[in-house]
């Protein structure tokens, strides 16, 4: 852990505290007779992106020097800060604190919230007792799904594993997927990925990032519509998509995250699995009938053709958010009639944490043509289901001796932890302790509200939380009573 994080870890430990306590906490430099200090520095604090980008740089682990001067001396005009400026991870904890002093909570926690908050709240419960402490505590809660299993999961060290990842190091990578002769690693990918994941074909291409997956949806719009139109010249084909949905970080997925209007539809989700609730439900009938109304006349009426529909069946850029069944069989049914691809966004979801190996599989009667995957199966790209009608559009988009499909040690891990999913039932497992969390949650005060499918679940207020698939009832009861 670097000294930052060691130090996040503490500034942690004290927020889960009262503000009383935070006052008194021996930990902050802060509260050691520099109260009189601090208020001469500058109060009137803006958290702008400088700012957010300087204190996240450095919780990352990153070097003070490498900040630009200016930005220094802002970060340094915060708050009175103990030798060794910000080299010393003691401070750290004072310019964090003095943030938190300064600007409103909703400030605080939409700016570094986000990228703290899955951190924080693992944290939290860590910074004093010793149970949890150590890496497999943060693996476990941590909001990102990098992880479907703990970095301390024993696949990691089965000397099997290591053996065969040191074989595949200084094998080149390469495209036998698509032109034959599969590598080892590319034949374990493969064998695996069909047991758990029958309806869909093997993936063909690799992308490093699910950014890059996603933005496969406008290549595959392109062929679509071209195969639609009879126009192999057509230039540009659109992308609809839900309003709200992440979509990635990058390039055209970063203006769908900040939403073109034009190409986005109302999203008629709701915060629980299955609703029951009258007034909620005649919310969404209302909801659902707008947003078909708007999908076809966005289909038949847009001035560039629409080849693509991006979705995620289950929602996790705001919490978590779910469709009814029924709207979803429509939503696709409605594509299909007008020759347009339905893509679901399963990077977040993928992998079995919503109990199935992908979340639309959830959902009887929608049936999405295009999967695109990432995060957790630690290796993204796109591929097809059996059953969709857009396979030469997939092969047009995915052929081509392209540089490097992928690492082959990245498709190798990607297999072991797919095997280790299926092996140890561990979707089995996550609808289980889905369940578990949520009763057992009850008495958290911050978290008695918590809802989701298997274990894609969020706080009310939208805090992700996203347990490892092998979580045990021993940790989340731990982790109740730490964060009681
Ligand atoms: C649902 C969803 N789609 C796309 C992405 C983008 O993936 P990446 O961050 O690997 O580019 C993410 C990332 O968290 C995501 O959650």
């Amino acid at each position: 852990m670097n000294p930052f994080s060691r130090s996040l870890l503490k500034f942690s430990a004290v927020l889960s505290l009262s503000v009383a306590a935070i006052a008194y906490s021996p930990s902050l430099y802060a509260a050691k007779g520099q109260a009189k200090a601090k208020s001469a520095c500058n109060s009137n604090l803006e958290l702008d992106q400088d700012l957010i980008q300087a204190v996240t740089f450095l919780i990352g682990g990153g070097k003070p020097s490498f900040l630009a001067p200016a930005v220094v001396k802002k970060l340094e005009s915060i708050s009175e800060l103990a030798p060794g400026g910000l080299s010393n991870p003691e401070n750290l904890d004072v310019i964090l604190e003095a943030l938190r002093a300064r600007v409103s909570f909703v400030q605080f926690d939409q700016a570094l919230g986000l990228q703290l908050k899955g951190v924080r709240h693992a944290l939290n419960s860590t910074g004093v007792k010793d149970r949890f402490v150590g890496p497999d505590h943060l693996d476990t809660f941590r909001a990102w799904g990098w992880l479907l299993l703990s970095r301390e999961d024993p696949i990691f060290s089965d000397p099997q594993f290591l053996a065969d990842m040191m074989r595949q190091t200084g094998q080149t990578g390469g495209g036998s997927f698509i032109h034959g002769d599969p590598s080892y690693a590319e034949h374990q990918f493969q064998a695996t990925w069909e047991q758990l994941s029958p309806d869909t074909r093997v993936p063909r291409v690799f992308t490093v990032t699910g950014t890059d997956a996603n933005l496969y949806a406008y290549e595959i719009a392109k062929a679509v519509a071209r195969e639609r139109l009879k126009n192999p010249k057509l230039k540009d084909a659109e992308v609809l998509y839900f309003d709200g949905i992440y979509g990635g970080g990058r390039g055209r997925m970063n203006s769908i995250h900040y939403g073109e209007p034009e190409f986005k539809i109302e999203s008629p989700h709701t915060k629980k699995w299955n609703p029951q609730d009258p007034v909620e439900n005649a919310r969404l009938d209302q909801a659902e009938r707008d947003a078909l109304q708007q999908i076809e006349s966005k289909i038949t009426r847009s001035r560039v053709p629409i080849g693509a529909f991006l979705l995620e069946s289950v929602r996790t850029a705001h919490g978590v958010g779910f469709y009814r069944p029924d709207f979803l069989a429509k939503v696709s049914e409605l594509c299909h009639r007008h020759g347009v691809a339905v893509i679901a966004d399963e990077i977040m979801t993928g992998g079995g944490r919503t109990g199935k190996f992908f979340a639309y599989e959830n959902y009887l009667g929608f049936k999405p043509d295009f999967v695109t995957f990432g995060k957790g199966l630690q290796v993204a790209g796109i591929t097809i289901t059996k059953e969709s009608e857009f396979g030469q559009a997939y092969g047009r988009v995915t052929g081509g001796p392209v540089t490097l499909l992928q690492h082959t040690e990245t498709l190798l891990k990607s297999a072991y932890i797919m095997r280790r999913i299926r092996t140890g039932n561990l979707m089995q497992n996550a609808v289980d302790m889905g369940r578990y969390l949520v009763e057992t949650f009850k008495s958290v005060d911050h978290w008695s509200q918590i809802s989701g499918l298997g274990l894609v679940l969020a706080s009310e207020r939208g805090e992700r939380f996203l347990p490892t698939l092998s979580i045990t009832k021993e940790q989340a009861d731990g982790l109740r009573d730490k964060w009681k």
